[in-house]
């Protein structure tokens, strides 16, 4: 039985140590984990970032040329409508404005196109990384559209054309040396018309796309609070929850290692009431005097000596533990309390204790009071010092196993009770008789238990 309750014991030790090892692993694991994601994560944002960056510094340059363009291609409009019908005349401005239009608006329209190669491909890359996002929880975002993109670099296309065909027909007109009609000058000003208009729609497009790209960021800014603010709770559950296993198993590893140091635990614990009592029956007399005792013969000569060897708590009385503070601990001169067993005192009022001393005070059932001294007395001997009534109490509850009297040569006429409780059926089995000397007859008997 000792020998399986060892093998459990060990057993349950090293299953212990084995959810230690595999909570700690856990904790490495998930701080490991928690680094790679967390890099993972900014490693996404940052290049969404960088897209971003890339996407609004080109498109309000872009935005920037347009305007700027498009103040150009309205005053040119103005110019032509002004001086167009006299060509001749004033060759020398339409001849700068052709000149302005070769060396600008041309020039820029081709700016604009360059500008918006890598404001597309950064457009794509912010795309792919929204979409790697996108399989994280909590992280469902939309792409910025390159719709509004292409279509602006359609217009831009389209643009190049009619500033090709405005520079033409501006030079034709330069070059003929002479007035023109008037449906060429207004043919003149429906091509800036429609520059001035592509020019809109590109700013538009350009504005629309900045303004896209500028809420996407403020939503991902959020977005990664919220997943580093995930990541960090994770870490935390999943460091607390080992960390409590640990803890757990730690307390079980010491519960079986003091369980293990402790002697072995005896399965035939007794609750036995030893005492001293006169032939007629009692363990005082009324004014708890106990001198009829003493000189009736030595205490080491009867069975006490092995008795109490086998004795893990002890319960008494109020008046004995008051009769033992009296005599014993505060007698001239003082000694020390006799007993190294937890002392559990049955009493209603506040009694002083003894420095040094386990003493417990307790009252009322005796049943509950019994349970704690059966669990410190880890399979010794309880016993019932007295008095009678006391003993009387674990007799009633059906936990008195036992009676030692030291029956001793005197009668005492009246006094406290030995037992103050009738037992006749069944009655007291006795086990030995023994004689100690000429002042006693030690008796052992077995409460038989009723059924
Ligand atoms: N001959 C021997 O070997 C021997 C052995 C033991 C004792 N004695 C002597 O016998 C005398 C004591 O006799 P006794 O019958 O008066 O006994 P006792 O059992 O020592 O004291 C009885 C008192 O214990 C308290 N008590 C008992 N049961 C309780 C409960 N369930 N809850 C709360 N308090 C409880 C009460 O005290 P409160 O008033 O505080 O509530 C009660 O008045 C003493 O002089 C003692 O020295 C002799």
């Amino acid at each position: 039985m000792r020998i399986f309750e060892k093998t459990a014991r060990f057993g349950a030790i090293a299953l212990a140590v084995l959810f230690i090892a595999l909570s700690l692993c856990g904790v490495f694991g998930a701080w490991f984990v928690h680094r790679m994601a967390t890099d993972a994560a900014l490693k996404g944002f940052g290049a969404i970032e960088i897209g971003v960056g890339v996407i609004d510094a080109g498109v309000a340059r872009v935005d920037d040329l347009a305007a700027k363009s498009r103040t150009e291609v309205r005053q040119a409009a103005e110019t032509i409508g002004t001086v167009g019908a006299q060509a001749l005349a004033n060759s020398p401005v339409l001849n700068a404005l052709s000149e302005r239009l070769e060396t600008s608006l041309a020039p820029r329209v081709a700016q604009m196109q360059q500008l918006l190669a890598p404001v597309r491909d950064a457009m794509g890359a912010v795309g792919n990384a929204v979409s790697v996002l996108n399989s994280l929880p909590m992280l469902a975002d939309r792409a910025p559209r390159l719709a509004a993109l292409d279509e602006t670099v359609n217009r831009l296309e389209e643009l190049t054309a009619d500033t090709t065909q405005l520079r033409g027909t501006l030079r034709a007109l330069v070059d003929q040396k002479g007035d023109v009609a008037s449906a060429t000058v207004a043919a003149l000003g429906g091509i800036t018309q429609r520059i001035d208009t592509r020019l809109g729609e590109v700013q538009a497009n350009v504005q629309a796309v900045r303004a896209e790209v500028t809420a996407l960021q403020v939503r991902l800014d959020r977005r990664k609070s919220q997943l580093l603010f995930v990541f960090n709770l994770l870490l935390l559950i999943s460091t607390l929850i080992p960390a409590w296993v640990v803890y757990t198993q730690v307390v079980v590893i010491r519960h079986h290692q003091a369980r293990m140091r402790l002697p072995p635990v005896r399965r035939d614990m007794k609750t036995q009431y030893y005492t001293a009592s006169s032939l007629d029956g009692f363990i005082a007399t009324r004014d708890d005097s106990l001198h009829w005792l003493f000189p009736l013969g030595d205490v080491n000569d009867t069975s006490y000596p092995t008795f109490i060897k086998d004795v893990g708590a002890i319960a008494m009385g109020a008046h004995t533990y008051e009769w033992m503070l009296q005599h014993i601990v505060n007698a001239t001169p003082p000694q020390q309390w006799p007993y190294t067993q937890p002392t559990w005192v049955f009493t209603s009022r506040a009694l002083p204790g003894v420095p040094g001393a386990d003493i417990r005070f307790a009252r009322g059932h005796v049943r509950p009071v019994h349970s704690e001294m059966a669990a410190a007395a880890n399979g010794r001997n309880v016993w019932i010092v007295g008095g009678g009534e006391l003993a009387g109490q674990f007799y009633d509850a059906g936990l008195l196993d036992e009676l030692f009297v030291q029956v001793g040569s005197v009668t005492l006429g009246s006094g406290k009770p030995l037992l103050p409780r009738a037992i006749v059926t069944p009655s007291l089995k006795l086990l030995s008789v023994r004689q100690v000397g000429a002042g006693f007859a030690e008796l052992h008997y077995q409460v038989v238990p009723r059924s």
